[in-house]
């Protein structure tokens, strides 16, 4: 002990050095490549803000019909992986079977991914931006029991993935404009969030050399659980549990009480003491699309006084609880029609672009090592083995 530094939850260790996402959690500001999250989700698209991501700049409208027509070579998935999906139970978590499929992606991609080859790591990062929605949508229409759709790359990334996801053979399938736009725009706001706890883990598996479809399947089993990516799908769940604001008081209390493990899901943020900036845009999104489908949910009346409440409560005042981005986004994609379980993997295949992203920075790093922390041992000392007759 002494020689190392004890930093539980890495709260204070810079594990790396990145160009491509600036948080300043004080005031609430996100930025990528320098851009503001806010005038991205509303004048970008989640294709550009991908080649930004991985690029650096924005593309010129050349350099963005070409890096989209890269990603939509890629939409297809190999015809073996079909039958992997078969293997699965039908109601297996969407989750579960997203990290088998991109896991099983290595074996597809196995020795044409040398690491080492800049052209080779490109060519992976589109791979797997290309098929993720197709992956994300074959684990729903598994799940529901419907025939695989396969990709149309007449549409844009998000109306293609909308309708694999919901489209049908029996029936022309025909993107609402609006939804489209604010799936893009959730996309988005998910796509990349400096070294959160997937990203490292993706950063982590990648220092060691290995296959980048099982670095990013490494990701997703991380950002499944409850803490982090799970969180939109743990939250509406909870805004289901409370049901009225009537109810909200009883939550709160519940939040607070230190002898209860209930946290309020879609609060709180190891980064932002402040509003999460993509929670303002999810919430102004809510109301466009309940606009445009001239729909409601009474949850979002709900979430909107629960924020309220807990916001002029001294506890969640002064621990600097906010909203975070995954309060807002479970109402809309319900809204759309996804299934609560489906929340995570979309919030996975919008990430996917900050992993592959974050990966190619790391590899590209002359500095770079194998990641390797140390720890402070509290075990026994040194003592001699016994025969078991003699313990
Ligand atoms: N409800 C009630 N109390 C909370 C909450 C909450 N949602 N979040 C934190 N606290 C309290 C916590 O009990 C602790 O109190 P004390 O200091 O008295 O022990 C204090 O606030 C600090 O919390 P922490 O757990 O030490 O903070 P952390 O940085 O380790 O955790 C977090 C951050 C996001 C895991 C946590 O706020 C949380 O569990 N929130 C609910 C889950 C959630 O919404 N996660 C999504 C995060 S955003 C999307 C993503 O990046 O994946």
């Amino acid at each position: 002990t002494g020689k190392f530094t004890y930093d539980p939850g890495f709260t204070s260790t810079a594990s790396c050095d990145s160009a491509l996402t600036y948080i300043d959690g004080d005031e609430g500001v996100l930025l990528h490549r320098g851009y503001p999250i806010g005038q991205l989700a509303e004048h970008s698209s989640f294709m550009e803000v991908s080649y930004l991501l991985l690029n650096g700049e924005l593309p010129s409208s050349d350099e963005l019909s070409q890096f989209s027509r890269t990603i939509t070579r890629h939409t297809m998935l190999h015809e073996q992986l079909m039958t992997f999906y078969r293997g699965f139970r039908r109601d297996a978590h969407p989750m579960a079977v997203m990290c088998g499929v991109v896991g099983a992606l290595s074996a597809f991609y196995h020795d044409s991914t040398d690491i080492s080859d800049p052209v080779q790591r490109m060519i992976a990062s589109h791979r797997l931006i290309a098929k993720m929605p197709t992956i994300a949508a074959m684990a729903y229409k598994y799940s529901v029991g419907q025939p695989f759709i396969y990709p149309d790359n007449s549409l844009s990334y998000t109306g293609n993935f909308l309708r694999m996801t919901f489209g049908v053979p029996a029936e022309p399938y025909v993107v609402n404009p609006v939804v489209e736009r604010a799936l893009d725009r959730i996309f988005i706001l998910h796509a990349d969030h400096e070294q959160n706890a997937s990203t490292s883990t993706v950063r982590l598996a990648g220092s060691s050399g290995a296959n980048p479809f099982a670095c990013i399947a490494a990701g997703i089993a991380c950002l499944w659980g409850p803490a982090h990516g799970g969180a939109n799908e743990a939250a509406l769940n909870m805004l289901r549990e409370i049901g009225t604001p009537d109810r909200i008081p009883h939550y709160i209390a519940r939040a607070k009480d230190k002898n209860d493990p209930f946290r309020l899901m879609g609060f709180g943020h190891r980064v932002y003491k402040n509003y999460d900036p993509r929670a303002t845009v999810m919430q102004q999104t809510v109301r466009e699309v309940f606009a445009s489908l001239n729909v409601t949910d009474p949850l979002f009346e709900t979430a909107l006084q629960l924020e309220e409440i807990a916001l002029n409560d001294p506890y969640f005042v002064e621990k600097k609880l906010f909203p975070n981005v995954d309060f807002y986004s479970g109402i809309i994609l319900s809204a759309i029609g996804f299934p609560t379980a489906m929340f995570t993997a979309l919030f996975a295949l919008a990430r996917t672009v900050g992993w592959v992203a974050q990966w190619n920075e790391m590899i590209s790093d002359p500095g770079q090592k194998i990641g390797r922390p140390r720890q402070l041992y509290t075990g026994p000392a040194q003592r001699d083995y016994l025969p078991v007759d003699k313990r």
